[in-house]
């Protein structure tokens, strides 16, 4: 990569994989300081780390917004987010002041997919539940009607949102002998031939579906869009599974109450809202709802690969050359 000529200060929001550390302390004239933790910048240290940045590295975790922007000030060239998420970016602010905002798709698509995958089935097949009998000495013998859950095997399965992460969902699944597959979308997909998708209007995925998966991105349409008219569409003997953004998930307790009143079968999220769930929650009370701490892209090499893409696109946004991942504004 071409060395950035004139003194650049780069602001990073968070401790990240070496692996973009390394190509940020090669890249000369950088000047590199960082939220040195584990833990979110709080946002008045955001809105100071990130006085007079060239360039932002910045987490799902961060709101990029006006203010944040005008703490900033003019010289901010690039945002570089570690995530294809960027709902938490304000995008109308960011391109008035034509910032570029370079982002993280493909690189996290196999291992959202199959964490998804383990969480559809942990939750299907009740395996926290199962778990847990073991160890507090519920497991009294081998029980005909004991902790059965629901199969894959000759069901309907709607994916809401058959981009990247949502088709390697799909191509996950079939092998496992689902028999239909429906998606919803804002348009039909000619690459859903490939798993014999059939494109759908929403309340027919949700009446028709045993298991939903939402793998959408966030966006003023899908916000809240799984309400209470959703969840009372969907069969008593489904199952939901979110592992997009939790706020698709019309806040106000749809979903638990589906799921305490046998409105639907089971949930399986990785994503809340918020994040972190309070321990207190009402969902966590729940024997039917598995909830993970946001870890769809939790591999070691995924967030290595995602830490060097997210230091290349702000090095590519520094330098005014291409970014490998930019995005569209
Ligand atoms: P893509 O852009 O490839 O896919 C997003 C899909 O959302 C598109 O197919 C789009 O369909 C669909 N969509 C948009 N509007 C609607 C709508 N109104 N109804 C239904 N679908 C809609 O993104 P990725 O697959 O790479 O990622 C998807 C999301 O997954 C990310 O935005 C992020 O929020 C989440 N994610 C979560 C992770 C985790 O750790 N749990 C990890 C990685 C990503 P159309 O083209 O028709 O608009
Ligand atoms: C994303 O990238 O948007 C995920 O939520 C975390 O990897």
């Amino acid at each position: 990569m071409k060395a950035v000529r004139k003194l650049m200060k780069v602001f990073i929001t968070r401790r990240i994989p070496p692996e973009g550390m390394k190509i940020l302390a090669a890249a000369e004239g950088c000047e590199v300081s960082q939220w040195d933790s584990d833990e979110p910048v709080p946002r008045s240290d955001l809105l100071k780390g990130v006085e007079g940045a060239h360039g932002l590295l910045c987490l799902l975790s961060d709101k990029i917004d006006k203010e944040v922007l005008d703490a900033a000030g003019p010289n901010l060239k690039v945002i570089s987010t570690m995530s294809v998420g960027f709902d938490h970016l304000v995008l109308s602010e960011i391109k008035k002041r034509g910032i570029r905002v370079g982002y993280t798709p493909d690189v996290l698509t196999d291992a959202t997919a199959e964490l998804t995958v383990a969480l559809l089935l942990a939750t299907s097949r009740r395996l926290p539940e199962g778990v847990e009998e073991v160890k507090s000495g519920g497991w009294s013998s081998w029980k005909p009607l004991w902790l059965c859950g629901y199969g894959l095997s000759g069901s309907t399965v709607g994916i809401v949102g058959l981009g990247r992460i949502g088709m390697a969902i799909a191509q996950r699944l079939l092998p496992f002998g689902v028999k239909r597959l429906l998606y919803s979308g804002r348009t039909a997909k000619s690459y859903a031939a490939e798993v014999n998708g059939e494109f759908v209007p929403l309340d027919t995925l949700a009446s028709e579906s045993d298991f939903i998966v939402v793998s959408c991105s966030l966006t003023p349409e899908t916000q809240g869009m799984c309400d209470k008219a959703f969840f009372r569409k969907m069969k008593k003997t489904s199952i939901f599974i979110n592992s997009s953004r939790g706020s698709c998930s019309k806040p106000g307790g749809s979903c638990t109450e589906a799921l305490s009143s046998g409105q639907i079968a089971a949930a399986g999220l990785d994503v809340t809202t918020p994040e972190p769930l309070p321990t207190n929650h009402p969902l966590l009370t729940l024997k039917n709802c598995v909830v993970l701490p946001h870890i769809g892209s939790a591999t070691y090499s995924t967030r290595g690969i995602m830490s060097a893409l997210a230091a290349q696109n702000l090095l590519g946004g520094l330098q005014g050359s291409d970014m490998p991942s930019e995005l569209s504004l």
